[in-house]
């Protein structure tokens, strides 16, 4: 994985170059707080990984990557406190340690500042760019209102869900790829496609792994409060298939919890019923079909198979994520 190695560490200075002006403090402040945080990065890896898997030097997309970067730094912080989460990689949220005016406004500018930096795109790829970048964009918020809305429905089917992640997560790993791929100068349909089809099943698999990371990662490693989801009534995979699998009693204790679990004791509960049922495993399994569908979108491209190693490889690692 040296390629990834090095694209990571531009990505990093890159991020650490940003210039942000010193004031307003309360504007600029939670920014660089927040960038230097850490974060995997992995999609603007994915970016420049694409770019190179067609034969061109990532490099050629390093804005792109640090436009799709910020992007989701910028959804990181508003979700949080659409989330109402205590933490993030490992330290406080920026609502947490600001306020929630601060937190959606620097959020703001972060999205402005990811603009910016795809706008410096030559003219040739700026307007795919551009439409990829804005279709992606409004679908994560479509993503999020949808998630924010199941937290108080009860009937939500896990078609629904799917779609949800899939508009949430799934669809800027997805544009984090074809952007790279339309810098590369890739006029294939085809390939297009798939690389985007391979983006989009890796981050169905990432999310449900995120989902099962949130009731069963090891708090030290994790970064984030486990049991977030659980609290806030998120309707995931694992809560839906509870549902469907639990007898009567057992679903009974699940609707008592969702009504009114107390926060001293709701997650342990609900967890041990999810360990009752063997819902780790189940969602162990849909999140391998996802995986393996992506496999197979990353199978049709029409490069040489030399060049797929370093996706591969970074698809691979996020399975078995630990943060
Ligand atoms: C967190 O994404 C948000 C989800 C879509 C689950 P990451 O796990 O990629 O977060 P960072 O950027 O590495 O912190
Ligand atoms: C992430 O969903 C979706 C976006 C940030 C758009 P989560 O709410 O599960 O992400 P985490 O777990 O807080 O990182
Ligand atoms: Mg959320
Ligand atoms: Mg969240
Ligand atoms: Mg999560």
């Amino acid at each position: 994985m040296q390629q990834i190695q090095a694209y990571q560490n531009i990505l990093e200075e890159r991020i650490q170059k940003l210039t942000l002006p010193e004031s307003p403090k309360n504007l600029y402040d939670p920014l660089r707080y927040f960038l230097t945080l850490g974060g995997k990065r992995t999609r603007p890896s994915l970016t420049m990984l694409a770019c190179s898997l067609f034969g061109e030097p990532g490099i050629k997309a390093v804005n792109a990557a640090m436009a799709v970067e910020l992007f989701h730094n910028f959804t990181l912080i508003h979700d949080d406190i659409m989330d109402d989460a205590p933490l993030r990689r490992g330290q406080q949220t920026v609502h947490e340690k600001w306020n929630k005016d601060i937190a959606i406004l620097s959020g703001d500018v972060l999205f402005v500042e990811a603009y910016a930096l795809l706008a410096q795109h030559e003219p040739a790829v700026l307007a795919p760019l551009l439409a990829v970048f804005s279709r992606t964009a409004r679908e994560v918020c479509e993503g999020q209102q949808m998630d924010m809305d199941f937290e108080s429905l009860s009937t939500v089917t896990i078609d629904a869900y799917i779609e949800m992640i899939r508009l949430k997560t799934s669809v800027l790993l997805g544009a984090a790829l074809e952007m790279g791929a339309i810098v590369a100068g890739v006029d294939s349909r085809d390939d297009i496609q798939n690389i985007y089809d391979f983006g989009v099943n890796i981050g169905l698999a990432f999310q449900m792994h995120d989902d099962i990371l949130d009731v069963y990662a090891d708090p030290k490693k994790f970064g984030k409060q486990v049991g977030g989801d659980i609290l806030s009534n998120k309707k995931t995979f694992m809560l839906l298939k509870a549902y469907e699998l639990a007898d009567e009693e057992t679903k009974k204790a699940l609707d008592q919890q969702l009504l009114e679990g107390n926060e001293e004791d709701k997650v342990q509960k609900v967890t041990a019923i999810f360990d009752q049922l063997g819902i780790k495993e189940v969602a162990e399994a849909q999140k391998e079909l996802f995986y393996q569908n992506a496999l197979e979108k990353m199978n049709r491209i029409n490069v040489p198979e030399e060049n797929k190693k370093e996706l591969l490889g970074l698809a691979k690692y996020l399975m078995s994520r630990d943060h």
